[in-house]
């Protein structure tokens, strides 16, 4: 049998329901801003690659009428409620062709930089595309220190970018590439995409808002690995209070959007 991906965050693990929903509490804003510009959705065909608990592909299910179409893929997609203009389809997206197709938009956020095989599964992205179609990933900066804007006093301030780093360096060393965001763009190119564009922004977030909800299931969600990589119990516990205090302040990743259509 094929050994499963490394994935981080299993969404099998008891705290991955809470951590997608903070997720996309964070992410689906931005996002939803960002697909809106791609103007009317009515009766397209869509694809949601590494679609989570489904929040975007259902978004878009309610755009594309009755004419349209929407697909999340994902290798443990994470109850997803039926919704008439949707087919989730259970699939490790590294291992062969995309389901169905083809589509007018591929869209994928904070999944490739996961997958040590991101390059293959953006040429099968783009391979999916209709003439005229789009790819656009989501992905967030993570070579962005998580920045402290205020914190209840230092010792607080350091064990935050501690356990950030820790986390960083358990992403990179389950395959993930904290890069990606802003090297996506030349691998569009590359993948034979064009008019590739690249937006990016980010914003504070206070203790106990959903950005910090995010960090605090994620030390529920990976203590043991935490742990591993050299915080104790009492610094988990710690950061989980400085997490839910209104005196921290952190500036979030940079989201970066990136999108890329093929030729007509
Ligand atoms: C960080 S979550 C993001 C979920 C969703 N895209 C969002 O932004 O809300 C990454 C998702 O990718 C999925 N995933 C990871 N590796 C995958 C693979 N090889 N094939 C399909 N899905 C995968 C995970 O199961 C998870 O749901």
């Amino acid at each position: 049998m094929a050994a499963e991906p490394a994935y981080t965050w299993d969404n099998a693990n008891p705290h991955a329901t809470d951590q997608l929903r903070h997720l996309t509490a964070v992410l689906d804003p931005p996002t939803v801003a960002g697909l809106s510009g791609l103007g009317d959705l009515a009766g397209r065909r869509c694809l949601d690659v590494g679609a989570g608990n489904g929040t975007i592909a259902r978004w878009l299910a309610d755009r594309v009428g009755p004419e349209g179409r929407v697909t999340a893929v994902d290798l443990k997609p994470l109850d997803i409620p039926p919704h008439p203009r949707l087919r989730v389809v259970t699939q490790d997206v590294t291992a062969g062709d995309l389901p169905g197709g083809p589509y007018d938009l591929v869209h994928a956020r904070l999944v490739l930089m996961h997958l040590p095989e991101r390059l293959e599964v953006l040429g099968r992205m783009a391979g999916a595309l209709a003439p005229g179609g789009t790819v656009v990933l989501h992905e967030w900066d993570c070579t962005h220190p998580l920045r402290v804007l205020t914190a209840p006093d230092q010792a607080a301030a350091d064990l935050v970018t501690r356990a950030n780093e820790a986390l960083c360096a358990l992403m990179t060393s389950r395959g993930a590439r904290l890069s990606w965001s802003y090297e996506a763009h030349a691998a569009m190119e590359d993948a034979g995409l064009t008019g590739v564009t690249t937006a990016f922004g980010a914003r504070s977030w206070r203790g106990g808002s959903e950005f910090c909800l995010l960090h605090l299931s994620n030390t529920h969600h990976l203590t043991e690995q935490l742990t591993g990589a050299g915080l104790t119990a009492e610094d988990l516990v710690a950061l989980r209070e400085v997490l839910m205090d209104p005196r921290l302040v952190l500036a979030g990743y940079p989201l970066y959007r990136i999108s890329g259509r093929r030729p007509d």
